[in-house]
């Protein structure tokens, strides 16, 4: 059963009913983030139910050393952890004497979470009983600003009910915080200095091994039925831990409210000797300014944004409250200010997946900030590739490869791999190719051709060294074969030839080919400098040539099928209809041999070449290919019900369509993968807006113009999404009988409908039947 407690509402995420039980799914659902910092939507107050406290530092990591029981050549030293951050934003409340804990009341009513899309705010409100009969009415307002990257504000308020109540607030600030995921239990930050003054608190921290320096930061203030008053405050501190008390008898009806501004500064972006003058400065900032003007700033910042990337959906509440929270997720995580960093699968989330950076970010998250963010966004996450090429070489040299060749890493936080399990690390080296794709998705889309002159051609000759040497010749089949890989179906690993990761080598190859013989007649001084930095010579490139021509890929006449791989068909063909429900998902059911044995796939593999390549095959080449491996699809990665969306709705399967489309915007709120305690998966959220936009709205890009074939489930009335394309804002508006096109920004623009040329002419509405 999947979980269905989250009200359906356009713009809000809401929980209505105390359960214990869901605290920590909707720890994770009910998350925020400002794209430079977030938290896990864990209580302001003391809970001593199950909760997993997760405050996260956008680029802070730590490489815990990697613990196997056999070590192999070329194993990582570490695995990155995404790291559990000081905690600033405690509240400890307690009423006549009795700490308030929602675990330990004697009844809880009228609870109520609300995290509120459109205005970027978390709430939470209930009556408490206590079990000294005291009786409070709670109200709790944060977020995180997405103004000033290092602040976050909260507003907490408590009003007693059935008698006056002697309340004492205690913020505090704590750096004596664990991660769940740890390999030696290590700790992971050392406590520098805790500081006080006044009503404001620093604890300077910097972490263990890669000595990110930090200073968390609070300062509050307290007010009775909306009227500041002047508490002071008894301060408590120790080694990693600072806290004010602020008491106050409260008379029955007042409401006592403690407005708590805090969050991070760190030496990313000031010199260490600065983090607590900066936190000062920020923290006078933040009091001048106000709770109510930083929520409206707040508010007005969401607006733009949505402005840009709202999409909405008429006659299905469920399908649209799925789009946004996706559309909301994803910029809480990423917002393409700062290229250093880049969209790890569970954001601000929770701990698990370690790195920030997998070749979901390629292949599923580009699309998505290129249309609705600047291009300089989509361009700065090319770059971060760019800027780790040096690190894709030395763990290429590591491996045994040489003369240039680059291996990205599976997993990343600077470049340098940090996932080691051999099936992933070694194995999965087809996210070189999701890149390479990247750089080519690119500039179709942009036409930003100066791009791939100025460092693309680097990684794509990079890569494409890669592959020539990881390919080996068979002389059985007088072809190349790639031996020893894992597709992205991660439910099979060492397997030959996996059709996926061939048809990526022989393109990318065939990809940088064209590019270099571009580049040497167009901009033949930029080809000088590449081929000296580089030293590609014609033997080399015959060799890439002899690889790409030559490639091999497994086939199965009887089913005019390219098989997943060598051998596939000598499994038990069974498919997931033949699977008990009770059964799944089989990655926390199953033993790994069991899995590896099965006919049962992870995520789309052969599909996800279907996907890039579509231009490259039939109809009903699709068509055959989706009828053979998606009835043993389990869909148990996040990345995999988007593709097979776009691709039904291509097909004309619109109720498989729109269940996909369902599964993958609702994958989180409905707990499908029963995961979501662990935290959200934010890179596949990309993949939602993808099943929409190219799946059902069937946006493509044809001869560097937006080519739509418009198609719509019937389950809508309407749906409608914007594109950011070439210096234009383009409106898309579908329903049951017509698609409205609209240039909201910039010049006139030839597009294709259903194959057939329409200039849309600037600030005009062109409907279509
Ligand atoms: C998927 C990978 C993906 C990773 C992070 C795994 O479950 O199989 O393809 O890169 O999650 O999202």
């Amino acid at each position: 059963m999947n979980q269905d407690y989250i009200k359906p509402n356009k713009w809000s995420i809401i929980e209505e009913g105390f359960d214990a039980s869901r605290v920590e799914s909707s720890e994770s659902l009910f998350s925020i983030g400002n794209g430079a910092m977030g938290q896990r939507a864990n209580f302001e107050e003391k809970y001593s139910g199950s909760t997993f406290q997760g405050n996260y530092i956008a680029g802070v990591y730590y490489p815990d050393k990697t613990r196997v029981g056999w070590w192999k050549n070329g194993y990582p030293e570490y695995f990155a952890k995404v790291l559990n951050a000081p905690n600033w934003i405690g509240i400890n409340v307690s009423v006549n004497g009795e700490q308030l804990d929602l675990f330990a009341c004697k009844a809880v009513t009228d609870f109520k979470r609300e995290l509120n899309m459109q205005e970027g705010w978390l709430s939470r409100s209930f009556t408490a009983t206590l079990k000294n009969n005291t009786v409070i009415e709670v109200k709790t307002k944060r977020f995180l600003s997405l103004d000033t990257d290092e602040l976050g504000v909260i507003k907490y308020e408590v009003t007693p009910v059935n008698c006056d109540a002697n309340i004492v607030f205690q913020p505090y600030l704590d750096s004596g915080i664990t991660n769940k995921d740890t390999n030696w239990d290590d700790k992971f930050w050392d406590t520098l200095k805790v500081s006080h003054e006044n009503h404001q608190a620093f604890i300077q921290a910097k972490t263990m091994k890669t000595d990110f320096y930090t200073c968390t930061f609070m300062e509050s203030r307290i007010f009775i039925n909306g009227k500041f008053v002047l508490i002071e405050p008894n301060i408590n501190a120790d080694a990693n831990y600072a806290s004010f008390s602020y008491e106050h008898r409260v008379k029955q009806g007042e409401v006592y409210t403690i407005e708590k501004y805090g969050g991070y500064t760190v030496d990313r972006n000031h010199d260490k000797s600065e983090l607590v003058s900066t936190a000062k400065k920020l923290l006078a900032m933040a009091i001048k300014t106000g709770f109510n003007q930083l929520l409206e700033k707040q508010k007005e910042a969401w607006l733009k944004i949505w402005e840009r990337a709202d999409i909405t959906i008429e006659g299905d509440i469920k399908a649209q409250q799925g789009i946004r929270f996706n559309i909301f997720q994803l910029n809480q995580t990423y917002l393409g200010k700062d290229s250093r960093l880049n969209i790890g699968p569970k954001g601000f989330t929770g701990e698990k997946y370690g790195g920030s950076t997998y070749w979901d970010t390629e292949a599923y998250c580009l699309p998505f900030y290129m249309a609705t963010k600047d291009e300089k966004v989509a361009r700065s996450l090319l770059e971060y590739r760019y800027n780790h090429l040096e690190k894709a070489i030395e763990n290429a040299e590591k491996l045994g490869f040489k003369n240039g060749a680059a291996l990205f890493p599976m997993v990343t936080m600077n470049g340098e791999e940090c996932h080691n399990e051999w099936e992933i690390t070694f194995e999965e080296i087809h996210r070189n190719g999701a890149i390479s794709f990247a750089i080519y998705n690119y500039y179709r889309y942009t036409g930003d051709y100066n791009y791939i002159v100025e460092k693309g051609l680097e990684v794509l000759i990079g890569i494409a060294r890669f592959w020539q040497q990881r390919a080996t010749f068979s002389k059985d089949k007088n072809l190349y074969v790639i031996l020893g890989v894992t597709g992205p179906n991660e439910y099979e690993n060492n397997v030959n030839n996996n059709w996926y990761t061939n048809y990526l080598a022989h393109w990318c190859i065939n990809y940088t080919m064209e590019n270099l013989e571009k580049i040497k007649t167009e901009y033949p001084s930029d080809f000088e400098r590449i081929m000296n930095k580089v030293k590609l010579y014609e033997e080399e490139l015959k060799a890439w040539k002899d690889v790409a021509d030559k490639m091999y890929f497994p086939y199965s006449e009887t089913h005019k099928v390219y098989l997943q791989q060598d051998g596939f068909l000598d499994k038990e063909l069974t498919t997931v209809a033949d699977l008990d429900k009770n059964e799944r998902p089989i990655n926390q059911k199953w033993s790994w041999d069991r899995i590896l044995r099965s006919s049962y796939i992870k995520q789309a593999d052969v599909l996800q070449g279907f996907y890039f390549f579509e231009d490259q095959f039939t109809v009903e080449e699709l068509e055959r290919h989706f009828d053979f491996y998606e009835p043993f699809t389990l869909h148990e990665s996040s990345l995999s019900p988007c593709v097979h969306s776009i691709q039904a709705a291509k097909l004309d399967r619109m109720d498989q369509a729109y269940n996909f489309y369902m599964r993958t915007s609702r994958l989180d709120l409905e707990d499908y993968n029963h995961e979501v305690h662990e935290g959200l998966h934010i890179t596949s959220m990309a993949g939602t807006w993808m099943s929409i936009v190219e799946g059902f709205g069937g946006m493509r890009i044809k001869e560097g113009k937006l080519a739509f074939t418009p198609k719509i489930p019937e389950q809508w009335e309407g749906y409608s999404f914007k594109l950011n394309f070439r210096n234009r804002i383009l409106k898309v508006d579908v329903d049951q009988k017509q698609t409205n096109f609209e240039i909201l920004h910039g010049d006139d623009l030839e597009i294709f409908i259903n194959n057939e040329r329409l200039l849309l002419k600037k600030k005009t509405l062109k409907r279509v039947n």
